[in-house]
């Protein structure tokens, strides 16, 4: 078979550990320490070229000694799946998260497990019920309007402005306060600089280094949330800070406050940096491909300027570009998971303590799975072709099983609000020649913050249908 003489034919492959001689399981194989070259692409946010050669050296599972340690990849839907799903429980996520976030975002709900796991995620989902969505949806909209309509035309850089709206949009929804811009401005910084943590070589707290600057992003977090905990325990308001406050389990028992600091903080960071690679994604995409920005627009345009709930699944240009985008530029890099016990995924050994990753990037590349997986191609999720379909794990840029993103209805909302109401109003547009360049340890952001040049809409839109 095709596959089995690739993976015959690397000569360095080496064994990630023997299997035991009683079980069944197959053994995985990989190279082992990346040389210079392998580790430069792996720095690149866009690593999909990376997968594609390690998927076709060896077999859907593989594993790289990475930060000191042997880091097992599932690079296919089956074994995305497997990961995700988790079936003997063998597999825990604060562990393998905990490395890359654990000193800013400690104890968020991506870093809890089983039993503590399905507990507080019970309560937080309450927080994100279709009614909740509604109103959330309802108190952003004035605020989006308003912002995005303010724009000044001429050039700006787009990533930069959505990542200070959908920070607005998380204060206001989820925490429910309005910030005079310089206070807003300093919880971006204390995220950002939290942020810095996650990709810092040095872990250590030397002095303006990135590991002192997160564990000051962190306590500046802390005092904010601790300092509005009394009113938010005080008074029942719609959004989700107040909501952990009041939530109780079956059994009568209630967050403390440090569960609620620590999941608001969590969840905020969640919230605003993934929808801000998404949108930007899509932006880029649609100044590369004006016909594409079109067709949204013409959407936009035939529906009312202040959407209700049910028009956005009326927006299907805008919903294969928001797919498109997120499977070309996934803002979650990986499911990151480590075999608490000796364990198998995907019918491969897996021992106790191994970290096992599944890159969305592998499979929203694989061309296996995607027809030309490099090309921005929206059409490919339309009914008739329909390439996400067949597998629940061939699309997963919002993961799978129980940590599935919480916010996955609550991102599209906003996402798709935000962009209806610049496809109403603006024109954006990149020079022709222009190639993004992502900011290797970040999310997905671009380098320049995605300069476009904006232009207010000449069209007016059309009248609304009075049915005669
Ligand atoms: C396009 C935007 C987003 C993407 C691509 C995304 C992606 C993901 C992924 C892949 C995971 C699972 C990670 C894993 O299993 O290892 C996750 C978890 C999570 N996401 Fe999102 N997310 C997005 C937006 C949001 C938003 C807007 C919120 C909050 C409103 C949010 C809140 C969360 C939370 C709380 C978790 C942890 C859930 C748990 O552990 O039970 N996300 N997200």
């Amino acid at each position: 078979m095709q596959r089995s003489k690739h993976i015959r034919s690397v000569k360095s492959r080496k064994q990630l550990c023997s299997v035991p001689i009683d079980s069944d399981a197959k053994p995985v194989y990989g190279s082992g320490t990346p040389g210079p070259l392998e580790m430069y692409r792996l720095q690149l946010s866009n690593r999909q070229e990376y997968y594609r050669r390690k998927l076709e050296q060896f077999d859907d599972i593989t594993f790289i000694n990475l930060f000191g340690q042997k880091v097992v990849l599932a690079l296919t839907p089956d074994g995305a799946q497997a990961v995700a799903m988790n079936l003997d429980k063998a597999l825990a996520s604060g562990p393998s998260w905990g490395m890359f976030i654990g000193l800013a975002f400690r104890r968020g709900i991506l870093l809890l497990d089983f039993d503590e796991h399905r507990l507080h995620r019970s309560v937080m989902q309450s927080a994100f019920s279709s009614p909740n969505l509604k109103g959330y949806l309802q108190e952003m909209q004035p605020m989006l309007a308003r912002k995005v309509g303010a724009l000044p035309p001429g050039q700006v850089q787009l990533a930069h402005v959505f990542k200070s709206i959908s920070l607005s949009i998380a204060l206001e929804v989820f925490v429910g306060v309005k910030l005079p811009q310089a206070e807003a401005d300093r919880i971006i910084k204390a995220f950002t600089d939290c942020l810095a943590s996650v990709g810092a070589f040095v872990r250590y707290p030397v002095p303006g280094g990135q590991w002192a600057r997160a564990i000051a992003g962190r306590k500046d977090l802390e005092a904010f949330f601790y300092g509005l905990l009394p009113q938010k325990r005080a008074t029942e308001t719609p959004d989700l800070f107040s909501v952990l406050c009041h939530a109780r389990s079956e059994q009568g028992d209630a967050f403390s406050d440090e569960d609620v600091v620590n999941h608001m903080i969590f969840v905020l960071f969640a919230a605003h940096d993934t929808s801000t690679v998404a949108l930007t994604t899509m932006a880029y995409y649609m100044a590369r491909h004006p016909e594409w920005q079109e067709r949204a627009r013409a959407r936009a345009l035939s529906l009312p300027a202040e959407l209700a709930y049910e028009h956005l699944a009326e927006m299907t240009e805008l919903d294969w570009i928001m797919k498109e985008a997120l499977r070309l530029n996934s803002p979650v890099p990986w499911l990151a998971r480590q075999a608490v016990r000796d364990t198998t995924v995907n019918g491969y050994y897996i021992p106790a303590g191994t970290m096992v990753m599944a890159p969305t990037g592998a499979v929203h590349a694989n061309p296996r799975v995607w027809h030309d997986p490099y090309t921005f191609d929206p059409e490919r999720f339309s009914p008739e072709r329909a390439e996400d379909k067949g597998h629940r794990f061939r699309w997963m840029p919002f993961g799978g099983g129980v940590h599935k993103c919480i916010g996955l209805y609550f991102a599209q909302m906003e996402i798709k609000t935000i962009l209806h109401h610049l496809l109403r109003n603006y024109e954006w547009s990149i020079p022709a020649d222009y190639r993004w360049t992502l900011e290797p340890r970040s999310l997905g952001e671009p380098v320049d913050g995605l300069r476009t040049q904006l232009q207010r809409v000449t069209v007016s839109s059309p009248a609304p249908d009075d049915g005669e």
